[in-house]
């Protein structure tokens, strides 16, 4: 049973294993790609179903542009699929789109779509569903570490107005709040370079599970599983216990 009180606010997901998915049933990486597709239906729709406001989905590294030409292509048509079929149910649900990582690298007619559904979905306000395409997290603290030193160029801020919020504020998206849990599917134990500032104290839920396996049942289980887990932020558990 989920205890809404101990809901995540925002869960991440590093959807991982569709190629090993495909490869096990002898099919090209593609299938497995686009099954992992269905996934990501069910999982958005669990989300909103049992309230959590802020979903994060890696969906494309930095790191994934040394896949094959085909392989990039068949996934940049598979988030053209996603973002055009989705459109209806994000605009009946209120679930506004937004992206993170380095966009302008899209190809046109992705960046295009996905800008689309960006602004098409702006004024929604129930749930945030955040595409991470083109992430890295090292290149987004690069890129704050970067809009900082500018603004101290410029003088218009001094060293010692860098604080955690001024850097939290300066990454890509600076109204997210961090994930309380993050998933990996197919049974990793990495981050892969995803949200390295936001999730300093993160719960962590890693299952074997591959991601085109991955539904809604499992999801809702490690809904569960998180309301078991005592987030002490570095207190002792008798200090926690004081304060509910
Ligand atoms: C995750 O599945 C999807 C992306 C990284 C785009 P993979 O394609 O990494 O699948 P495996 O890890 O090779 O099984
Ligand atoms: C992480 O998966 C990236 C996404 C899920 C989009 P990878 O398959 O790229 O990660 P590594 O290479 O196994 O660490
Ligand atoms: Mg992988």
């Amino acid at each position: 049973m989920i205890d809404p009180r101990k809901l995540p606010e925002h869960v991440a997901i590093i959807m991982d294993g569709n190629g090993r998915w495909a490869k096990r049933r002898g099919m090209d990486r593609v299938r497995g790609h686009r099954v992992g597709a269905e996934s990501v239906r069910e999982v958005v729709r669990a989300c909103r179903e049992v309230g959590i406001s802020w979903l994060t989905l890696y969906a494309f590294s930095e790191e994934n542009w040394k896949r094959s030409k085909y392989e990039i292509r068949a996934l940049m048509k598979l988030l053209r699929q996603f973002l055009m079929t989705e459109l209806d149910e994000m605009l009946e649900n209120g679930i506004r789109l937004q992206a993170i990582g380095r966009i302008r690298k899209l190809d046109a007619k992705t960046r295009e779509t996905l800008v689309d559904v960006m602004e098409q979905t702006a004024e929604n306000r129930e749930m945030v569903l955040t595409l991470a395409l083109s992430y890295g997290g090292r290149q987004e603290l690069l890129d704050a570490f970067r809009s900082l030193a500018l603004q101290i160029q410029q003088g218009a801020i001094s060293p010692e107005q860098i604080t955690e919020e001024t850097i939290s504020h300066s990454l890509y998206t600076p109204s997210m709040p961090d994930p309380d849990l993050l998933i990996r599917t197919s049974g990793e134990y990495r981050i892969s370079n995803f949200l390295l500032w936001q999730i300093a104290y993160t719960e962590i839920y890693v299952t074997p599970t591959l991601w085109p396996d991955f539904r809604k049942e499992e999801f809702l289980r490690a809904i569960e599983d998180y309301g078991k887990r005592e987030r002490r932020f570095g207190a002792t558990s008798e200090q926690i216990e004081h304060k509910t």
